[in-house]
């Protein structure tokens, strides 16, 4: 198992990009293959969640040539997959394997989804309970509704579900699963969440509606439909940007680039946030092409104050609450985050693991059920601390680890692949920026200790 070691970094000033955006490699890769011919996907984030869906679409028969890393070449079978020839394993990826169920329950035959530890114990229920009333049939471990999940599909009846969890997973499932439905399905969320699912729909001309109900969207899809084909160029993820914003953010006199990164909406609450913060922000979408808008971000740091985090602002930042908890602690004052508990279901309890990393490295913070309460502003001091295998845990506590005195060590960094190839050099450019940034990574291997 790999760990990091992170020490006090100076001021930043740089401009980078960061690797495709991964909720949209998912979507990408799965639409695709259902559509009625070949698309060519640039820029797809060739990190292990994102293989893990390759693999999956490959086991339901699907072709799908990977020239080079992030370029892939799919050749859709109208919706038409063919039996899985052994259980598909899902690796660490809840996105994967509630997505897959959508797929599934549209097959006249058994699909078998595993996952790693922690998928293995994340809630499914919130899937198997629309779907079952759609007409699939599923088998779960010890009626726990966790997996592994049996799922049999076919012939799908069409439904109107409100859904009781803000959840972009939840409702992207029962959208795939609508393509092949007998009628109009329609999914309300309680509150809006990411909407790669629907954009990517309508990119592939799929016919949709869509209709704002004031709280959250009432989305609908007529059924019987099958993707056209399109080629698709997949921008940067916002939520690898985030670690970067936040490092640059909390910084006085940091100055900080990002190009060729997505600014849809419903992801960018992280924005408004550190702005609330204090920071200096610049956002420019440059283009919208393919239904996604795309472009760069310009932040400047500055000294952050806190701020309070709370209702229909958390879906837009969900999987950044890590970091912008690390933020409350470089700020001056008290950070509250709360309707938070999502968190807890995620790929480890994020509200208990940044609550005891933040502690090992002197930070006060209360746990709520719900959230946190962080005292920011006093000294951080580098500590060993560990990632609970979850990557955005251990990269949130790297850039911890940017301001703190001393050395900091997250421990068992390998999840960081799961989202995140490149990260440990993108920092190390940061830690000694003066270093000729076309040094082979072997050279400046050692400030990545491997046990
Ligand atoms: C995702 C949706 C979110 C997010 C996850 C990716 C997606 O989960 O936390 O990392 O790609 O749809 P929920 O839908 O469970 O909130």
């Amino acid at each position: 198992m790999s760990e990091l070691r992170v020490f006090k970094a100076p001021r930043i000033e740089a401009e980078i990009r960061v690797p495709g955006d991964k909720s949209i490699s998912h979507r990408v890769v799965m639409l695709a293959a259902m559509s009625n011919g070949t698309c060519v996907v640039r820029g797809f984030l060739p990190s292990e969640d994102c293989r893990c869906t390759v693999e999956a679409m490959r086991a339901f028969g699907i072709a799908i040539d990977q020239s080079e890393a992030t370029t892939l070449v799919i050749h859709g079978q109208q919706g038409n997959l063919q039996p899985p020839n052994r259980p598909i394993d899902c690796g660490n990826s809840g996105t994967l394997m509630r997505l897959l169920c959508g797929i599934a329950a549209t097959q006249p035959f058994e699909t078998t989804l595993t996952g790693d530890f922690s998928l293995s114990s994340r809630p499914m229920k919130r899937v198997i309970e629309p779907l079952t009333q759609m007409g699939a049939s599923f088998r779960a471990t010890e009626q726990r509704d966790i997996a592994p999940l049996v799922i049999r599909g076919g012939h799908l009846q069409p439904i109107r579900y409100k859904m009781p969890v803000a959840s972009a997973q939840v409702k992207s499932s029962i959208l795939l699963a609508a393509l092949k439905a007998s009628g109009k399905t329609t999914v309300i969320e309680p509150l809006p969440t990411r909407d790669h699912t629907e954009r990517m729909l309508s990119y592939f001309l799929v016919q949709s509606q869509r209709k704002n109900l004031g709280t959250g969207f009432a989305i609908s899809l007529y059924g019987d439909q099958i993707p056209e084909s399109r080629d698709f160029t997949v921008p940067g993820d916002i939520s690898s940007a985030a670690f970067w914003l936040v490092a640059a953010a909390a910084q006085e006199d940091s100055d900080l680039l990002i190009r060729g990164v997505g600014l849809n909406s419903t992801r960018t609450g992280i924005l408004s946030v550190l702005l609330r913060m204090g920071a200096k922000i610049r956002e420019v979408i440059v283009d919208c092409d393919q239904e996604e808008p795309q472009g760069e971000i310009r932040i400047q740091g500055e000294r952050l104050r806190g701020t309070l985090i709370e209702g229909r602002e958390i879906p837009r930042m969900i999987d950044e609450i890590p970091i912008l908890a690390v933020a409350g602690a470089l700020a001056q004052g008290r950070t509250i985050i709360r309707d938070a508990k999502e968190l807890r279901v995620k790929e480890t309890d994020r509200l208990a693991a940044i609550a005891t990393n933040l502690q090992a490295m002197g930070v006060e913070v209360v746990e709520l059920e719900d959230g946190l309460e962080i005292y920011g502003g006093a000294p951080l001091i580098g500590a060993r601390v560990k990632s609970y295998g979850d990557h955005r845990i251990a990269m949130a506590f790297a850039i911890a680890g940017m301001f703190a005195k001393g050395n900091t060590i997250i421990e068992d960094t390998d999840c960081i692949a799961t989202s995140y190839p490149g990260f440990g050099e993108q920092l190390l450019s940061f830690l000694n920026p003066s270093e000729d940034s076309s040094t082979p990574i072997i050279n400046q291997a050692e400030a990545i200790e491997k046990n």
